[in-house]
């Protein structure tokens, strides 16, 4: 084994005989690889299903194969083993973790809702399980909005714990009894609120693509709501942009999420430019996963990821609640 754990032997291996190997070894285990769209380009172009969280926790729902290979970070591991419990879920590297998931744990949700009793609890995909567990419903950036319209106007919502996403589901919805955790993502709050203008300015044809969990989000919607709104702007999950490109009549796109989603947005419009808004934007712990730690994860048949029985009953109801909605 080297430093990192992989095997020496899959480090001198040739990409496309490590390929060979992952192709045989899937088929082995009957297992299922799923890829977030900010994985690197070589391990989305194998798998069985890339895309956003919602997407990937619906295939977990309903796959067949035994083993789902998750190419993505701990919480969404976390999720399919939730939603599968009879399944082997496995994660290339457990230290695939997540800034924004981190940002909240069950003593401080615990408190929070001891503060605000009655509240209905709404959580984002990225939450561990245990906070999942004491969570009313579950949501990703592709539904969130359609979840607080869901949730009758008298009551009270804690909404966690992105305060991007959950201030842009404030402004669009007009909830006014709706408090909101002050969790972020380190990759996308860092984007400068005057990069967007920077981008749109050196692309005066392009549309843009932002993602909820972005930091530039607030002040940048604040003034499209000033002047009536901008046909340019789109705000939505990493599979809503893939769906957006698709069908814009726009021919160049100004990305804002984590650079990872390029690889798709390029290779499924070869017509069309795709301007990232920052090329820093890399989420370390997305690029965790390599071809190597797949092939070792089936090889060695790790790294197993579990919730505990009566964690897992209650983080399931916020989930099926979630996907019962939209
Ligand atoms: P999506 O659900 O939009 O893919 O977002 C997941 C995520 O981690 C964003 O950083
Ligand atoms: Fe978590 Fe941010 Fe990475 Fe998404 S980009 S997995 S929210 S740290």
């Amino acid at each position: 084994m080297s430093a990192t754990g992989v095997n020496q032997q899959s480090l001198e291996m040739p990409t496309a005989n490590l390929v060979a190997e992952i192709n045989r070894l899937r088929r082995k285990h009957d297992a299922v690889v799923l890829a977030h769209n900010y994985q690197i380009a070589e391990i989305q172009d194998l798998a069985d299903y890339v895309g956003d969280s919602l997407g990937l926790s619906q295939q977990a729902a309903r796959t067949s194969a035994k083993t789902i290979v998750f190419c993505g970070v701990h919480f969404m591991a976390e999720t399919a083993a939730i939603l599968s419990p009879d399944k082997k879920v496995w994660i290339p590297d457990l230290e695939a973790g997540c800034s924004l998931a981190a940002s909240i744990d069950l003593d401080q949700l615990l408190a929070w809702k001891a503060e605000h009793p009655g509240a209905v609890v709404v959580s984002y995909v990225n939450t561990t399980a245990a906070v999942k567990a004491e969570s009313d419903y579950c949501c990703t950036s592709g539904n969130a909005l359609q979840i607080v319209q869901s949730i009758p106007e008298d009551k009270e919502i804690l909404f966690l714990p992105d305060v991007f996403l959950g201030s842009w589901v404030q402004k669009v919805t007009g909830r006014k009894n709706m408090h909101i955790w002050m969790g972020e993502c380190h990759v996308h709050a860092a984007i400068p609120p005057a990069r967007i203008e920077e981008k749109l300015n050196e692309h005066p044809a392009a549309e843009l693509l932002i993602h909820p969990e972005c930091g530039c989000l607030t002040p940048y919607l604040d003034r499209v709501v000033r002047q009536n709104g901008s046909s340019r702007l789109k705000v939505t999950s990493t599979e809503g942009m893939i769906r957006r490109a698709q069908e814009s009549t726009a021919g160049e796109f100004v990305v804002a999420t984590e650079i990872g989603i390029l690889h798709r947005l390029r290779k499924e419009n070869p017509a069309k430019t795709f301007y990232p808004i920052a090329n820093e934007m890399s989420c370390q712990f997305m690029k965790m996963i390599t071809l190597e730690k797949l092939y070792r994860s089936l090889n060695e048949e790790v790294f197993a990821v579990t919730v505990p029985d009566s964690i897992a009953r209650k983080a399931r109801k916020a989930i099926e609640r979630m996907i019962s909605i939209y």
